[in-house]
């Protein structure tokens, strides 16, 4: 399945000259969300791993089918404020504007395997982001999943010591 084809591009959103990629017409369609979390689960099948962590919001939608569909546990990564139990916390700059990111202290176990997934490689602000969570509590990051992957932006660079997979690119 071309899944290039069920992403619809908008021209200057959110700020002018951004060519946002919009994958709510992927989700609507459901042999294409299917096709994507198979395709997810192909890249990760020879990986032994516990966890799969997903940064809000966008990490929810891909994370989330795939942790049930592999039979792994779901840990969010959200925006401030969001997490009612002890948190630790991580600032990172987006390819507009910048955040900050947090985790339960408890989500994840010093040795614990993790893979992390998200929808969108950009500037991997978000994802290194993410990743110095689970490090800070000791997880290992044993691999990435994006569904589309930026090349131009080479965030690809800022992970450079990860497995890093993309289903798509542009
Ligand atoms: C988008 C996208 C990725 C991130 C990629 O999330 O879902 O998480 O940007 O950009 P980066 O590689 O430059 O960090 P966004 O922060 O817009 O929020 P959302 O997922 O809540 O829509
Ligand atoms: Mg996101």
């Amino acid at each position: 399945m071309d899944l290039k084809e069920k992403i619809r591009v908008i021209p200057d959103f959110p700020e002018k000259g951004i060519r946002f990629k919009d994958i709510t017409t992927l989700l609507k369609d459901g042999d294409a969300f299917k096709y994507t979390i198979d395709q997810f689960q192909k890249e990760l099948q020879n990986k032994d791993f516990d966890l799969v962590i997903g940064p809000e919001s966008r990490g929810f939608i891909v994370g989330t089918p795939l942790a049930y569909a592999m039979n792994k546990g779901f840990i969010p990564v959200r925006k401030p404020g969001k997490l009612p139990s002890e948190t630790i916390r991580s600032e990172y700059k987006l390819e507009y504007g910048s955040d900050v990111l947090e985790i339960h202290k408890d989500a994840i176990k010093p040795g614990q395997k993790v893979v992390i997934a998200d929808d969108l490689l950009a500037t991997g602000g978000t994802i290194l982001s993410t990743i110095k969570l689970v490090e800070d509590l000791g997880g290992e990051v044993v691999g990435i999943v994006f569904l589309i992957e930026l090349t131009y932006l080479n965030g690809r660079e800022l992970l450079k010591n990860y497995d890093v997979r993309s289903l798509i690119q542009y």
